[in-house]
């Protein structure tokens, strides 16, 4: 399997006027595509600053992080974070005065795919997540929580990348809703071959994941492999 993403004793400090935190030590792993990574670890511990670097949405400020096995600091990130690597989050943040469908189409609107075709695919990632088409035109606050993270999830899909970062994705969800993310987020990979790296204080999330990495204190382990 080829590594989509390697990181190597990656390192992140946040500076501000008056405090240095260093948030990453020496971190050191790698991602595959096909396969869904569990990152656990106490609050603090640097589990969403991780995920931002490898979401590029910043860069490390020691050692390498590559994509493709190019270095996160040579690479166009705006196009990387465009059309490569999306994230989802706990509160879902979807856009709120655009319908169900809408916000799927929404990232597709910013490639040059024409509008029936964007609202096809739109449609056919909906169909992915398992949401019925009775919900489509509908707004996100007439859905439950669970389904609004499915719409979450068909618009990172619709960005057409490969990579799928979550930072608490059942986070805000009762656990029959968070059963069923954990189970697509498993089908992305496993069938869509998507690399999903999920952050994660749940044990079923642990569970369904194919690795598990912990976050000791900006440093990581594996806690399985
Ligand atoms: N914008 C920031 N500026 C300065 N320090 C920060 C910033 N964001 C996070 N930190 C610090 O970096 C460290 C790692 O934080 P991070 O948010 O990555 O932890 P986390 O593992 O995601 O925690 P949680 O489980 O609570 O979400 C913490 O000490 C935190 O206080
Ligand atoms: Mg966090």
């Amino acid at each position: 399997m080829v590594k989509i993403i390697e990181a190597k004793n990656v390192g992140y400090i946040y500076q501000s006027k008056y405090q240095k935190t260093k948030a990453l030590t020496e971190v050191s792993c790698s991602f595959e595509q096909g396969r869904v990574y569990a990152i656990t670890g106490k609050s603090g511990s640097g589990k969403s600053t991780f995920l931002s670097l490898l979401a590029g949405l910043d860069v490390p400020t020691e050692g390498n992080l590559y994509i493709d096995g190019k270095d996160i600091r040579e690479i166009d990130r705006d196009a990387y974070r465009m059309n490569r690597a999306s994230v989802i989050y706990q509160a879902f943040h979807l856009f709120p005065l655009l319908t169900v469908l809408e916000n799927v189409m929404f990232p597709m609107q910013l490639q040059h795919i024409s509008k029936k075709e964007v609202k096809n695919r739109a449609q056919e990632f909906l169909a992915k997540v398992g949401l019925p088409d009775n919900l489509y035109g509908k707004m996100p606050n007439m859905i439950s929580g669970g389904e609004q993270q499915r719409v979450a999830i068909a618009r990172a899909m619709s960005s057409g990348g490969q990579i799928l970062l979550a930072d608490e994705p059942t986070g805000n969800l009762d656990s029959q809703n968070e059963s069923v993310i954990v189970e697509l987020l498993c089908k992305l990979a496993h069938e869509e071959n998507y690399a999903v790296i999920v952050v994660t204080h749940n044990e079923k999330v642990a569970e369904a994941a194919d690795v598990v990495y912990g976050m000791l204190d900006g440093a990581l382990e594996v806690v399985r492999g």
